[in-house]
């Protein structure tokens, strides 16, 4: 089956083209404007998503050697993100099946992170342990099946990618400042600056906000040793973060004995979450799995993914979906 599929629900504008579920070609662009704001602004996404939506299409055809008359299906992300965001690749997608005479199939974003590791491992044994972190969302999840979810915590309050880039922001780093920090917290002293661990709690839930007030006072305290150079404070919050979100998924196993544990979304990418990961995957003796970098991150081969993995099991389309930009993965059908 050839299928293209179409990503717009933040600020990366992406298609890409599957064969019979294997990726043939992806297109990205990661749009520059918002940097210069320090954060992304909606209204300027959708009107970027306009521009670049064609030319994307186009380069991910073209490079899948796959003309537009032979899809058979297109699928585009459907929710949650940015309204406008998410009604440019909406509406494009339906538009496209419908001049093509093909299918259409709706795709939750945050469902399409989950399963994003299996573009890069193969198919993952049942039941496997999601974390799914990145700029809008962090969760932790049992997966057992296609439709099979059990989110067993999620954030109180920020989301982890949003508190590397709020901390990347008062130390003067661009947005989104995710592989800064990871990059300049590698060479810091972790140990030199203490921070509060969030939520030492028995919960499988995360927080986040506490630490970056803690980092802010810190780096108030120590005004010009930081302007100087942050690395030690970076490396401070970089380790305390983690360790919380690691000390909760040690605590997620034994509850729900997966058969791998797998990581999703932009933060995937960090370099100390890949680590720490496969240390504890290691010293439980349970398979780690992350996707390739350049699938962590928004993109929409794991939207074209998703929704092959849908077909071939046969879950129905939901063409009632318009775009959701508030969609709760517990309100997906099905399961
Ligand atoms: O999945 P994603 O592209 O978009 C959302 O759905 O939110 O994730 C983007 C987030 C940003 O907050 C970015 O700073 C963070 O992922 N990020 C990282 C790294 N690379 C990207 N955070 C920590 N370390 C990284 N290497
Ligand atoms: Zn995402």
């Amino acid at each position: 089956m050839k299928l293209l599929a179409i990503e717009t629900s933040c600020d990366e504008c992406s298609a890409a083209v599957l064969v019979d579920g294997e990726l043939k070609a992806v297109a990205t662009k990661t749009q520059q404007i918002h940097r210069a704001f320090g954060g992304v602004v909606p209204e300027l996404a959708g009107r970027s998503h306009l521009e670049l939506i064609d030319v994307l299409v186009d380069q991910a055809l073209d490079a899948a050697a796959v003309a537009m008359h032979e899809l058979e299906l297109v699928a585009a992300t459907v929710g949650p993100g940015l309204v406008g965001s998410l009604l440019v690749g909406a509406n494009y997608a339906r538009g496209l099946a419908q001049a093509t005479g093909c299918g259409f199939r709706a795709i939750h974003h945050v469902e399409a992170h989950l399963w994003s590791a299996e573009l890069t491992a193969g198919k993952l044994p049942l039941p496997f342990l999601v974390l799914l972190a990145s700029g809008g969302h962090t969760l932790l999840v049992r997966i057992s099946g296609l439709r099979r979810y059990d989110v067993l915590g999620s954030t109180l309050d920020d989301a982890l990618g949003e508190a590397y880039d709020k901390v990347g922001k008062l130390v003067g780093l661009p947005f989104p400042a995710g592989a800064d920090v990871d990059r300049l917290a590698a060479r810091g002293n972790a140990v030199r600056h203490s921070l509060p661990q969030p939520l030492r709690d028995d919960s499988l839930n995360f927080s986040f906000s506490g630490l970056k007030t803690a980092f802010l006072r810190r780096m108030q305290e120590h005004a010009s040793l930081i302007a100087d150079d942050p690395a030690d404070l970076l490396a401070a919050f970089q380790e305390t973060a983690l360790q919380s979100v690691m000390s909760k998924v040690r605590k997620a196993v034994p509850r729900t004995q997966p058969r791998a544990l797998v990581l999703a979304g932009g933060v995937a990418a960090n370099s100390r979450l890949r680590a720490l990961m496969s240390e504890l995957g290691t010293e439980l003796a349970i398979p780690v799995h992350a996707p390739a970098l350049r699938f962590c991150g928004d993109n929409a081969a794991m939207i074209g993914y998703l929704a092959w993995r849908l077909h071939t099991e046969g879950i129905k389309p939901d063409d009632e979906q318009f775009v959701r930009p508030r969609w709760p993965l517990t309100a997906l059908p099905g399961g």
